[in-house]
């Protein structure tokens, strides 16, 4: 069951339009890993989302490397690798492996695991495994572990989804359920303006991206034009980490805008809004306020009233856990 009934924006063949396909695959949230091999001369090491579990009893893993990967012959040599589950304030980790940097490992701590290859320090969970199988999948190498050693952190993952970086929170009717029952039972209380504050956004949220598709934008586009209009001319690197986005899907989408004459290249490898490129992202902004603006006329004034109390409320907690820390 479904609250509304979803239209098919794309879709087909994949050969046709692999972009399309992509976008689709993304649509499957996962978390974050970087996965580390010893290497025979250095250590080599990438950010991967294709992590899978796939066997309790031998404990075995699985994931993929695609083989225009640089570091693909030292996975494909080493008898080791390591998967390091990033957690949510990793974001940069992920980006360092994730560029065409030659020095990852200068750029983030770590140590090495009982089978050699490194461990980064801080993630939320390790799998030390011996490479058990390898097998050829289309472009991309499938890597079979077996764990030797694994640990795990309390914490909370990384999320990506949708070409974008994220954070995983209960969904708000769960959160609100759980509410519900607690304040059945007597002397148990909790702050309700929390799971509020956390509905009203994700409809808003929702709402927008409905409206932003609708209007031909995507949150991945939206993000590269915002990002070049506010910067000199950036790599495609430079820009995927400055927006927190996919490498892959920059180069995506800055080949769309090139195409539509929104970019332009400079010195071979920096990328710049045209004028219409620029026009482009005036007309988002213009757009985002209109919704903005009629989404808080369509909202009635108790329920306005209601919200800003809540939004105060939070304030005044978040200051005064501010001024405790301060203390501490
Ligand atoms: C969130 C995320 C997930 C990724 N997942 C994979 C993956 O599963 N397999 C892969 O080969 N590349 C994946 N990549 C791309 C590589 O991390 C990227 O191409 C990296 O530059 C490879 O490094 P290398 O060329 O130095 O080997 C992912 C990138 C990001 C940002």
């Amino acid at each position: 069951m479904a609250d509304k009934t979803r239209l098919i924006v794309e879709g087909g063949d994949p050969a046709a339009d692999p972009k399309a396909f992509r976008r689709a695959l993304g649509s499957f949230p996962t978390g974050v890993s970087i996965i580390t091999t010893p290497g025979l001369d250095a250590p080599a090491g990438v950010t991967a989302n294709s992590f899978a579990s796939v066997s309790l009893d031998p404990p075995l893993v699985l994931w993929s490397i695609a083989h225009t990967s640089r570091s693909h012959a030292a996975f494909r040599q080493s008898a080791h690798f390591a998967i390091n589950i990033l957690a949510d304030d990793q974001v940069g980790v992920s980006q360092a492996f994730a560029s065409a940097s030659y020095d990852k490992f200068s750029l983030v701590d770590w140590h090495r695991g009982g089978t050699g290859s490194p461990l980064i320090d801080n993630a939320l969970a390790y799998f030390d495994c011996v490479c058990e199988a390898r097998h050829e999948g289309g472009d991309h190498t499938i890597m079979i572990g077996r764990v030797i050693e694994f640990g795990r952190s309390e914490g909370s993952p990384l999320a990506f989804s949708q070409g974008r970086y994220g954070i995983t929170l209960d969904h708000p009717e769960v959160a609100a359920k759980a509410r519900d029952r607690k304040f059945e039972e007597p002397g148990l209380d909790e702050l309700p303006f929390l799971s509020l504050i956390a509905k009203a956004h994700y409809k808003e949220d929702a709402d927008l991206e409905e409206r932003r598709s609708a209007a031909g934008y995507t949150q991945v586009g939206s993000k590269v034009l915002a990002g070049l209009y506010q910067s000199a001319p950036l790599t495609a690197d430079e820009l995927a980490r400055r927006m927190y986005l996919d490498r892959r899907e920059v180069d995506d989408s800055l080949n769309e805008f090139l195409a539509d004459g929104h970019v332009a290249i400079f010195d071979g490898h920096r990328f710049a809004l045209t004028e219409s490129g620029k026009q482009r992202r005036r007309q988002m902004i213009e757009y985002l306020s209109r919704y903005q603006a009629q989404s808080a006329r369509s909202c009635d004034f108790g329920q306005r009233a209601e919200q800003l109390k809540n939004i105060t409320v939070y304030s005044a907690c978040e200051e005064s856990w501010r001024l405790v820390r301060r203390q501490i």
